[in-house]
């Protein structure tokens, strides 16, 4: 088995299962979230989007073809729908039955479990997503005490900025993949309403690492699918690392 060479523990850096332990079950399901909990990762990372009913629902594509026996766009299918998919045979019979959950199912059985890093998917498509999310969490009260419980990211930063002002206290990431967004002007204005730079492995350098840590942000980077890429981020002095294999960047805990 692989070894790094580095260890996360010493470093104090944590591990967030992507969408799961999703190099071992089908992504953004149970199967895979119960597997990250039964490999020991910090966090778990799930991609939050919407029902044509309203329901909040994890899964990646804005489309369910490729994770699904279903066809479509996220958004025009109902909860009931998407509830009768196969969301597990994709990647193998013995998947089969996997189901895409739901945000608040999620909340239900792993607060308190493992960490949750909630990605919001392509805001622009659910009109008032942020208001949705904002209105469950203080459900589970986590709106009040500023915690790591949870962390929020997205790839859009205008939504980010309002789920700052909606939840002040709730950590807020915005996701990075492009260079513009990788300037010493860039990470300042981002440290202005986020608590995590996160940014790709491909965009990242010491000196990013060092600007964003320098701004008051703590600095998570993905995604790791091999040995090397785990090796390459273990050696950056980052706080959290995204990985498909959670035994590919922790040693036993
Ligand atoms: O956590 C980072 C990562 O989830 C962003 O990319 O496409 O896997 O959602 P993606
Ligand atoms: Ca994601």
């Amino acid at each position: 088995a692989f070894v790094p060479k580095s260890v996360g523990e010493v470093r104090k850096m944590f591990t967030i299962a992507h969408r799961g332990a999703s190099g071992y079950a089908p992504e953004n399901t149970i199967m895979a979230f119960d597997k990250a909990v039964d490999m020991k990762a910090d966090y778990i990372e799930i991609d939050v989007q919407r029902s044509k009913d309203g329901k909040l629902v994890i899964i990646h594509d804005t489309k369910v073809n490729r994770t699904t026996n279903g066809e479509g766009y996220v958004k025009d299918l109902t909860y009931a729908e998407l509830q009768n998919l196969d969301a597990g045979s994709w990647m193998g019979d013995e998947f089969d039955g996997a189901k895409i959950p739901s945000f608040e199912e999620v909340l239900d059985r792993y607060l308190g479990k493992i960490g949750i890093l909630i990605e919001i998917k392509a805001p622009k498509l659910y009109p008032g997503i942020e208001e949705d999310m904002a209105k469950i969490l203080k459900g589970y009260h986590l709106d009040k005490v500023k915690n790591e419980e949870i962390i929020i990211q997205s790839f859009h930063f205008e939504s980010m900025k309002k789920m700052k002002r909606l939840l002040p206290y709730v950590p807020i990431g915005v996701l990075i993949s492009k260079k513009e967004n990788a300037t010493v002007e860039a990470v300042k204005d981002f440290s202005s309403y986020a608590d995590y730079y996160n940014p790709s492995y491909a965009i990242l350098t010491e000196d990013l690492v060092r600007t964003a840590k320098a701004e008051g942000m703590k600095v998570l980077s993905w995604t790791v699918r091999s040995p090397e890429t785990a090796e390459y981020l273990l050696g950056h002095n980052i706080d959290a690392i995204a990985t498909d294999y959670p035994d590919y960047v922790m040693l036993e805990k």
